[in-house]
């Protein structure tokens, strides 16, 4: 078995569901007889997870029908175990094994501090998404990307506020058009755009933020990974890395989005040749900090492509789905309008529109927030591989190749953590703060065991500095500039439930018009 693998079949369970989208493929046929060939050795292999215990049971059958849960509903599953076996470690079914949860923030500190070759989070990534055959294995391999977006990135926000700012206003007026009149928008696509197009401003600078082919092919580019995931999952190991390469649109979406980076790359790069590194005028843009910290190998066009498209992909749905479960819960209650608008006029007044002011907008930072506790994007958070066998220290063995993973849902609907817990408290973590002199233990972008929407720790996300920074500049100028609310007023539209993930409902419209003062 390749070295790729480590969900050793032996661990996995003796059965494999059909995506419900998927076609059933003559690769799946390959697949399913291979499977079939190894159930009969499962059945017969002792269980390496005997000692830990199973929600809806461990036997064979009733892990299938548990599992059968899992596509739409494994967040009951995940708060049935955290209810029946309280921080304790336990394990869930999904459709081709069991996946380890983890609630107590002693044993979230653990994994947290785990090493990333006994606990790797990277290896998830790449099991789950494929990324070495769909983008290659430098992507995986060489991640400086996440050095330049913790450091340079973070470090230039104040610098690169106006540039954001001036940017979100044109996208919002561009794509949501004031009117006087209430009018329905689609509330994910029209976010998705604004926000493909702020943070492009910020990546790749003007003019190329405001293309619209390159802005589709950024925001379909997770669509494009899934699909060729989809396909991959289907095809034996050994064929994946020729299937990736004829089977997948991944290499389409990157062909097209260096149409556009290309003539810069190599425009930026005849500059360094010439006149060094710090040229004149040279854009203070994120592409700009990666071409200063690549490798020769990374240098070319097709290698810096990729890695804005992975950055994009970290970063537009991430930051689309968590800006757009917000909006839902300002537009059915909009009483929480007034004191925000109150909140931003007063500290735009003193401090005018900068990075500095959004760190004062308690109220703003707070709704944020408590959207995410309480919608999350994520049923899960901390998902690491076991790449080594494992043991806690209440005891608990994990062997290797176990996928684990923080039960983040159920930690934020935990009463003792957050008292009135099934309540949308929008100013929850505000007037927490009122208390402790506005310090930094309650903001947005602050993580700790009880708070983990953006993991915890040494990958705790390194882009939520930026997120946070556009996400507030965001909902600001919404909130200073419209009148929301609902069309069925006060209804919110229903949160989804797909594997692990927590979208907002990504059909649904929003109704918008001009602030009538
Ligand atoms: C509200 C929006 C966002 C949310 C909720 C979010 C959430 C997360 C989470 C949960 C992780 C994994 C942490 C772990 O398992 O310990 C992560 C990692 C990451 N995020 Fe974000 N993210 C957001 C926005 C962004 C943005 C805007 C960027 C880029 C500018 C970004 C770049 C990354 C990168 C590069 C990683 C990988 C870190 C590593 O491998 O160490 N994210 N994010
Ligand atoms: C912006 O990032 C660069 C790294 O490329 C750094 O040298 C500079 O100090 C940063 N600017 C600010 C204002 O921090
Ligand atoms: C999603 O929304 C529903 C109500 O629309 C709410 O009850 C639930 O707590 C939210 N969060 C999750 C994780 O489902
Ligand atoms: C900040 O506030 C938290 C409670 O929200 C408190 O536990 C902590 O001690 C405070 N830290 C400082 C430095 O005041
Ligand atoms: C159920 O899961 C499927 C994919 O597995 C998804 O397409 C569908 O939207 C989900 N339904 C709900 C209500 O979340």
């Amino acid at each position: 078995m390749s070295s790729t693998n480590y969900t050793s079949l032996s661990y996995s369970l003796p059965f494999h569901f059909n995506e419900p989208s998927l076609t059933f493929s003559w690769i799946g046929f390959t697949l399913l007889a291979i499977l079939l060939s190894y159930g009969a050795f499962v059945i017969l292999k002792p269980d390496p997870y005997a000692h830990i215990p199973a929600v809806g049971g461990s036997g064979i059958i009733s892990a299938y029908h548990t599992a059968k849960r899992f596509y739409n509903h494994s967040n009951e599953l995940i708060v049935a175990g955290y209810d029946n076996y309280k921080d304790r470690i336990y394990r869930i079914p999904s459709k081709d094994r069991w996946q380890v949860i983890v609630s107590r923030p002693d044993q979230i500190e653990e994994l947290r501090k785990a090493p990333d070759d006994v606990l790797s989070f990277k290896d998830f990534v790449d099991q789950t998404l494929f990324i070495k055959y769909l983008m290659g294995r430098t992507i995986v391999a060489n991640e400086y990307h996440i050095g330049v977006v913790r450091s340079q990135l973070t470090k230039n926000l104040s610098v690169l506020f106006d540039d954001l700012r001036e940017e979100i206003q044109s996208a919002f007026d561009d794509i949501i058009p004031q009117t006087d009149d209430w009018v329905s928008i689609h509330a994910y696509s029209k976010i998705a755009e604004i926000v493909a197009r702020a943070s492009n401003r910020i990546f790749v600078g003007v003019p190329i933020c405001r293309e619209p082919e390159y802005l589709k092919v950024n925001i379909d580019f997770t669509m494009s990974i899934s699909k060729s995931r989809n396909r991959l999952i289907r095809t034996p190991a050994f064929l994946r890395p020729l299937v990736a390469r004829y089977l997948t649109t991944v290499s389409e979406s990157i062909t097209i989005a260096a149409k556009y980076l290309g003539p810069i790359i190599q425009e930026r790069q005849a500059k360094i040749d010439e006149h060094g590194q710090d040229y004149p005028e040279k854009p203070v843009d994120l592409l700009s900090w990666l071409m200063e910290d690549a490798s020769n190998e990374q240098r070319t066009v097709t290698q810096l492509t990729n890695r804005i498209l992975s950055l994009n992909f970290a970063a537009i749905h991430t930051s689309s789905m968590t800006f757009t479960h917000t909006l839902y819960h300002l537009a059915a209650e909009p009483h929480y309008l007034q004191p925000m608008r109150e909140e931003i006029e007063s500290v735009i007044a003193q401090e005018g529109w900068t990075k500095i002011a959004m760190t004062k907008m308690h109220k703003l930072d707070s709704f944020l927030k408590e959207s995410l506790r309480y919608n999350g994007i994520s049923f899960v958070s901390l998902n690491r591989i076991a790449l080594k066998d494992f043991t806690f220290s209440d005891g608990t063995f994990i062997p290797k190749g176990t996928f684990i993973s923080a039960a983040a849902q159920s930690i934020h609907h935990d009463e003792e953590k957050y008292p009135d817990s099934e309540k949308f408290d929008g100013f929850r973590f505000a007037n927490i703060r009122t208390q402790d002199g506005y310090n930094t233990t309650n903001q947005f972008v602050n993580t700790s065991p009880d708070y983990i929407p953006f993991g915890h720790g040494k990958h705790a996300c390194p882009g939520r500095f930026f997120a946070a920074n556009e996400l507030k500049a965001m909902m600001a100028y919404l909130v200073l500039n419209y009148d929301i609310k609902m069309k069925n007023e006060g209804v919110r539209p229903k949160n989804l439930s797909i594997a692990m993930s927590c979208p907002p409902d990504i059909t649904a419209s929003v109704m918008f018009r001009r602030r009538q003062l």
